[in-house]
């Protein structure tokens, strides 16, 4: 049976899509496609580039699940990972035992530490503020391996230093890897994990080490070499782990066909990535196909289905924390949040823009 993305099987991008920012897609998009200038290129062929054919969408019968929001999930400074300070640009993490500087877009506002705890930086990513950017590490220090020793939560992995600016493992997915592993212990019985676009593996060696059986799917041979590595170096090697190199939709087009049930679901996909096979994922074409799609293939006691999506470039945090800064001495109270505006048809909120407001 055909994908409903088969036909945007394409080994180029989308020409309106090359110039769209690519968050923390950087590892599969940039690392398996051409260089950019060559995903810029537009010629006449590009554009006839066949229409996707979606999955066909049916309305969901049934009550909506209750909602809760606004919901922020944060990860506090803790002894394996710090956010240490940002402003001006950049953040300053801690990572194990390594101090590191990176470009933070959002960061926009100053500074809180002095300069000298900047100055104590063990590396400083230098590249191109565009995650795409190839990388340039400054080790200001000596110079550092690719890897070093890191743990979350007791689980040991390797952090590295990629030349697109990641370090191998995304912090702030601690909440959900938390949540799930809380899931896991008190389902008391057997609970299966399907951790898509998984990269280096956390999220599936949190879920192992919890008790579940856990398929991780990622397009990257290397991702899985790094998870694998991972895994070994978790002490978690006899935990029931399927390791898939697969197009993420693929593979779950797959089990849904096989009738393969998994009782968690996390999927955290790029804004933009590449299959094996050059499959072209893209967030808002391709993700209700694929949400549906994980909802279909969930056991019929299913515990959780999470997603990220990392395609926003700015938080209400953001301008919060700038307008702070700003009026700082004023009193008042600074407020934000998004503006939204609910829909007639079934009362859902299309959010149009991010606000703060400085009121006396
Ligand atoms: C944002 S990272 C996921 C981060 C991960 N969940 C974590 O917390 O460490 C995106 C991952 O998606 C993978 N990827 C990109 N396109 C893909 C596709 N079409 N199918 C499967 N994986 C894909 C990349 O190789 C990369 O490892």
């Amino acid at each position: 049976m055909k994908s409903f993305r088969d036909k945007r099987r394409d080994n180029r991008p989308h020409p309106a899509r090359a110039e769209q920012p690519r968050p923390r897609d950087a590892f599969a998009a940039g690392r398996q496609q051409a260089a950019p200038a060559e995903r810029r290129e537009t010629k006449p062929a590009d554009r006839q580039e066949a229409k996707p054919v979606p999955r066909v969408l049916a309305r969901r019968d049934g009550a909506l699940p209750a909602e809760r929001l606004p919901l922020i999930l944060e990860v506090a400074p803790n002894a394996d990972y710090a956010l240490l300070d940002s402003g001006a640009g950049e953040k300053l993490e801690q990572y194990g035992p390594y101090r590191i500087v990176r470009p933070e877009g959002q960061a926009i506002w100053q500074r809180a530490l002095p300069a000298k705890e900047w100055e104590r930086a063990d590396a400083i990513f230098t590249g191109d503020t565009d995650e795409e950017g190839i990388g340039r590490w400054r080790f200001p220090k000596a110079p550092l391996g690719e890897t070093w020793p890191m743990k979350h939560d007791g689980i040991d992995y390797l952090g590295r230093f990629t030349s697109f600016r990641h370090v191998g493992v995304f912090p702030e997915q601690a909440s959900h890897w938390d949540h799930m592993a809380g899931l896991i212990a008190a389902a008391k019985r057997p609970v299966k994990v399907l951790n898509l676009f998984g990269y280096t593996g956390l999220a599936s060696l949190v879920a192992a080490r919890a008790g579940a059986e856990v398929t991780h799917v990622d397009a990257s041979k290397k991702a899985i070499g790094w998870a694998r590595e991972n895994q070994e170096m978790a002490g978690l090697a006899d935990k029931p782990i399927r390791w898939i190199v697969e197009d993420a939709v693929k593979f779950a087009e797959r089990e849904e066909r096989r009738g393969s049930r998994y009782d968690i679901v996390l999927f955290d996909p790029p804004a933009y990535g590449r299959g094996p096979k050059g499959e072209v994922w893209q967030l808002f074409e391709d993700l209700p196909g694929l949400t549906d799609l994980c909802r279909s293939i969930l056991t019929p006691k299913p515990l959780a289905v999470v997603l990220t999506a990392y395609s926003i470039r700015a938080s209400f945090f953001a301008i919060h924390a700038l307008m702070r800064d700003t009026f700082a001495g004023m009193g008042g109270t600074v407020e934000s949040g998004e503006l939204i505006i609910r829909e007639k048809s079934a009362g859902r909120a299309l959010s149009t823009s991010l606000f703060s407001r400085w009121v006396a």
